[in-house]
């Protein structure tokens, strides 16, 4: 475990933007003392998709995910802090809306509703190795 400052990449997910909670999110990133250092809106296509979920292609729910994450626009930010990958996956809350807790993003905001793939409203990056990864796909000069 590092103390530097790090950087960690967040997606508001299509479900997290069509419900208009990009705010919601942002705030408590911002709250919880992150800074947002890089922010844009992406349409993502399923290129972009397959490098990004590279670990899940193999997976029965990944066509369901990709169709998913293509259907509407994504916000896509990058946040910086000490510890900020670990924090920001503690902020959001486990996978799965129906069990994360309450007061995490997920919890109190997602819900299972029937889908194939889990609408969950945000993804962040699960390890420095993978934020890094993540940001050159998302950031991409
Ligand atoms: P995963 O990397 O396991 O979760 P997290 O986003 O918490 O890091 O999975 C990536 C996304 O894939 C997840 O946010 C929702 C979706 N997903 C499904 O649709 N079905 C599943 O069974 C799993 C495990 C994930
Ligand atoms: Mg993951």
């Amino acid at each position: 475990m590092t103390n530097a400052v790090e950087a960690t990449l967040v997606l508001v997910k299509p479900d997290g933007v069509r419900r208009n909670l990009t705010g919601e999110v942002l705030a408590r990133i911002e709250r919880k003392g992150y800074t947002v250092t890089g922010l844009k809106m992406v349409n993502a296509d399923r290129a972009l998709l397959e490098k990004h979920y590279e670990e899940h292609i193999e997976k029965p729910f990944f066509g369901a995910l990709c169709d998913f994450m293509e259907s509407g626009p994504i916000v896509a930010v990058r946040v910086e802090g000490n510890r900020v990958v670990e924090g920001f996956r503690s902020l959001a809350g486990e996978t799965n809306p129906t069990a994360a807790r309450p007061g995490t993003i997920r919890g109190d905001f997602g819900r299972d509703w029937g889908t194939v793939a889990i609408e969950n409203i945000v993804h962040g990056s699960d390890s420095s190795l993978s934020a890094e990864r993540e940001l050159g796909i998302w950031f991409a000069e």
